[in-house]
């Protein structure tokens, strides 16, 4: 039986820390999940990752419904996201389609958008349909060239006032979770403390209800430079299976992440 929306709200309500990985194909998704990992993100990241793209945006929808289908394939127990890709969402109509289809055929338990104030009336359509929506502020990398690079978020208070105005609203669309991308581990702490909805956090300070990060950046697979929030878990332990329980661990206590991979 997979984890449920209802157990993951159980564990901001007690304290205990979230874990998320992404993961793209069977057996690493197995193995994720075999070390205890909560949240299984299927990210549009593979555009990065494994097909080897400069940015996110050349992933399809049809991309993402593959690979959750191999995710799903091999686990039981792990809370399914899959990432709406760029402009798969671009309209109420179009979200609907493509939502759709990745709950349909990849078997998804969720669906992730990036934005703020404008998915407003998308959200609340998938909601109301039954689609559970995350949410995804600060770095939204389907934006980089609107944003000018890959880059921290929040840092002035009049973007730090916009992110928790648009967490905000975007709880009260009907959003079930919420990912904070490179923000101050500061404004990630307020957004935390003041919605109901868990946080999870990847470069935006231990304060978030939960972490996740990108499952090859953790095991030291980078064809770029790797972002300075990435621990490599595989250096100190030795085998993958080693890095996952250490990174669940690592979330679990608190230890990550510390203040050399967060952002003031
Ligand atoms: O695509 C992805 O992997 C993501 C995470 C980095 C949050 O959106």
């Amino acid at each position: 039986m997979r984890l449920t929306l209802t157990q993951l709200r159980k564990l901001k309500q007690t304290g205990e820390k979230i874990t998320c990985l992404t993961a793209y194909d069977a057996s690493f998704a197995y193995l994720v999940e075999q070390a205890g990992v909560e949240i299984i993100l299927v990210g549009d990241s593979l555009g990065m990752v494994v097909q080897g793209q400069d940015s996110t945006l050349p992933v399809t929808v049809e991309h993402i419904v593959y690979h959750t289908q191999l995710v799903q394939r091999r686990t039981t127990r792990a809370f399914l996201i899959a990432d709406m890709p760029f402009m798969s969402y671009a309209t109420p109509d179009i979200a609907l389609q493509n939502a759709a289809k990745l709950m349909r055929e990849g078997q998804a338990q969720m669906v992730k958008l990036e934005g703020g104030q404008w998915l407003i009336e998308i959200i609340q359509l998938l909601v109301e349909r039954g689609i559970p929506v995350c949410g995804h502020l600060g770095l939204t990398p389907q934006s980089v060239h609107q944003l000018g690079g890959y880059r921290i978020q929040g840092r002035t208070e009049t973007e730090a006032r916009r992110l928790l105005k648009e967490a905000q609203e975007l709880q009260q669309a009907g959003a079930s979770l919420l990912v904070l991308e490179c923000v101050p581990s500061e404004l990630a702490a307020q957004i935390s403390k003041e919605l109901t909805i868990p946080t999870i956090g990847i470069g935006a300070g231990a304060a978030c209800d939960g972490q996740v990060l990108v499952l090859y950046d953790m095991l030291g697979i980078h064809l770029g430079k790797s972002p300075s929030f990435v621990k490599n878990f595989l250096a100190d332990t030795g085998s993958i299976q080693g890095a996952l329980q250490a990174y669940v661990e690592a979330v679990k206590n608190g230890q990550f992440p510390g203040a050399t991979h967060s952002y003031r």
